[in-house]
């Protein structure tokens, strides 16, 4: 027995800790499988690469918890997808199990993988930018996104078409945050451009290289 049992108890305890990694190690791998595979299947064409020129948001990158909560909203109808109707029947299509799949994975993405180009070098930008940055902090916006208070989703590097849309559906009512309609509510045109214009422009500060 004392022959047997060094030699058996390290094999022992090797298999047992293989297989206890294992059982950690597989839902989590084969979540992030299935995340990306719903993501490239049902998801990149509006949302990556395929989508820039749509009124869609990146999600690279997003707050996970963000994600579950919106696609939630979208499946039960408590928001409403304002472009296309899409994203209530994508969402109403995917189980919980999928939600959780999906939005672990997109977290997970560097956001300088999508291709946004921000052209800084058009006339009026750099003025446009410092402004939006002035009415963004009197606003106190970052109070709220900077810190994913009251689960605020992370908005810097948004595309600019899909925060333009996001804002307009604020202040009409069409979609419903704490604040934000009351914030928006004596905003002129030019403060929505100047706002759009920092928010989607503060990707350049996000070492995304020099082309975007
Ligand atoms: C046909 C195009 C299309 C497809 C395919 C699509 N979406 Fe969307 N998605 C949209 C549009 C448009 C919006 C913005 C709707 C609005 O705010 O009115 C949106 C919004 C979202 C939002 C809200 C993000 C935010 O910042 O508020 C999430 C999350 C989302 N989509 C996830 C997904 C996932 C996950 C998939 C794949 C399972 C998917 N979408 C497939 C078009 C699409
Ligand atoms: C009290 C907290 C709070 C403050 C302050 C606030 N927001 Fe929000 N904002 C939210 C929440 C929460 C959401 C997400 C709503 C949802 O789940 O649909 C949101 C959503 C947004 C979105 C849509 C993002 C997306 O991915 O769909 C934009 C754009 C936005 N806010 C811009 C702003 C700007 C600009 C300001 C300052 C003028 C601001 N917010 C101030 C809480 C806040």
């Amino acid at each position: 027995m004392n022959k047997i049992f060094p030699l058996f108890i390290p094999r022992f305890g090797r298999a047992v800790a293989i297989l206890m990694l294992f059982a950690v190690i597989t839902p989590n791998a084969l979540a992030d499988g299935r995340g990306a595979q719903i993501y490239q299947n049902q998801c990149a064409s509006c949302h990556g690469n395929d989508g820039l020129a749509l009124t869609t948001p990146v999600l690279h990158g997003q707050e996970p918890v963000y994600l579950v909560r919106s696609l939630t909203a979208f499946k039960h109808g408590s928001r409403i997808d304002q472009i296309m109707t899409s994203m209530n029947s994508i969402a109403a299509g995917l189980s919980d199990e999928d939600i959780l799949a999906v939005a672990r994975y997109l977290a997970g993405q560097d956001p300088c993988e999508i291709d946004l180009e921000i052209d800084y070098a058009r006339a009026g930008f750099r003025e446009a930018f410092s402004a939006g940055r002035q009415t963004y902090a009197a606003s106190n916006c970052g109070h709220c996104h900077e810190s994913f208070h009251h689960y605020a989703p992370r908005i810097m590097g948004q595309k600019a078409s899909y925060l333009k849309l996001a804002l307009r559906q604020f202040q009409s009512g069409a979609r419903i945050a704490p604040m934000m309609a009351r914030l928006l509510e004596f905003w002129t045109e030019q403060d929505f451009r100047n706002v759009v214009t920092y928010i989607s422009g503060m990707r350049l500060m996000r070492a995304c290289g020099s082309d975007h």
